[in-house]
């Protein structure tokens, strides 16, 4: 499909991703549907778009009009079937369970148009995973945004072994109308470029944090004043998530069998008490009113 041909995205999931990434996808113009099965997660998800749009306007980042336009550009839904109906372009960004995607890309298989590409948002699942459950397997790629998805401009679009060139490119062209910079895969590798190389920045943090070596608010202020990272490896945890880490560790030692890759005993810890980071209001840090 051409990216000229993409009139309508469908966002699948409001949470921590999808709702900026619909955001983003009204922003640059496109008619933008983002359906969340949970009433209390669309809900959230308008609340920012409220509060986020009227705040640029007023912080000279965007025209009026500009804000008009993306506010009437995005529609919220938790009906998939309404949601799929006149969808070009899918980006599915649901909870990182593998069942979970599989049944959406089902769904989206059988109620979106014969010519929609679906992509996966996912941060380490490969979309083989997902496209040997649809018939169309050619125009099923990865789509894999960073957080927060609204600023960060890179974008990584994986070329599975079934996705056609012609998916990938659009899945590229798309990324960069959207004011990102992509970089294509050309082959599926667990984690990506971008999550195999912030793992291992990651994993010795919190061997350093375990051991005692040093306290997090140490060790993130040594990541940002000596190798000049927007932001220490903690407090990036907290505000993609705790449980994502956890679940990702998860993941690598289902799949390897190495104690190694299992998360570290700090992740487990906050993990099962539930502080998850910002979105829970308490990660490595605490926070009031999303701060
Ligand atoms: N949502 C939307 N916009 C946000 C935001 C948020 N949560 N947080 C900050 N911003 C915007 C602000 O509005 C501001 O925009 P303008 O400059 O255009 O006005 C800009 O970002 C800078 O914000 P601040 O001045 O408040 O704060 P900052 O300079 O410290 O930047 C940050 C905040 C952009 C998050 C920056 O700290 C940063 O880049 N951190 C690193 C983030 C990162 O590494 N992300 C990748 C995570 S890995 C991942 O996502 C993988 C995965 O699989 C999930």
């Amino acid at each position: 499909m051409d990216v000229n041909q993409i009139k309508r995205i469908l966002v699948v999931g409001a949470g921590n991703m999808g709702h900026q990434i619909s955001l983003a996808c009204a922003l640059a113009g496109f008619k933008t549907n983002c359906c969340d099965s949970s009433k209390t997660q669309l809900k959230k998800a308008e609340a920012f778009v409220q509060s986020y749009l009227p705040g640029r306007v007023a912080k000279g980042k965007l025209t009026e009009e500009a804000a008009k336009a993306a506010a009437k550009n995005l529609r919220f839904y938790s009906n998939l079937e309404e949601a799929a109906a006149e969808a070009d372009f899918v980006i599915e960004a649901v909870t990182e369970k593998l069942d979970l995607k599989r049944e959406v890309f089902k769904q989206l298989d059988r109620l979106c148009p014969k010519h929609a590409i679906l992509a996966t948002n996912s941060s380490f699942f490969v979309s083989s995973l997902l496209a040997r459950v649809t018939e169309r397997p050619g125009q099923v790629c990865n789509m894999h945004f960073f957080n927060p998805a609204l600023v960060m401009k890179c974008v990584e679009v994986v070329q599975g072994p079934h996705t056609s060139a012609e998916t990938a490119a659009a899945a590229m062209a798309l990324a960069k109308k959207l004011g990102k910079v992509p970089v294509l895969l050309h082959k599926e590798i667990y984690g990506f470029l971008v999550n195999r190389i912030l793992a291992r920045i990651t994993e010795e943090a919190l061997f350093l944090l375990d051991t005692g070596v040093a306290s997090a608010e140490d060790i993130d202020s040594a990541v940002v004043n000596a190798l000049g990272h927007p932001m220490g490896p903690f407090r990036l945890m907290d505000l993609t998530g705790i449980d994502l880490s956890y679940h990702i560790s998860m993941e690598r030692y289902r799949r390897t069998g190495d104690p190694k890759d299992k998360p570290s005993p700090t992740v487990v810890e906050k993990y099962v008490k539930g502080e998850w980071g910002r979105k829970t209001g308490r990660g490595f840090y605490r926070y009031d009113d999303d701060k």
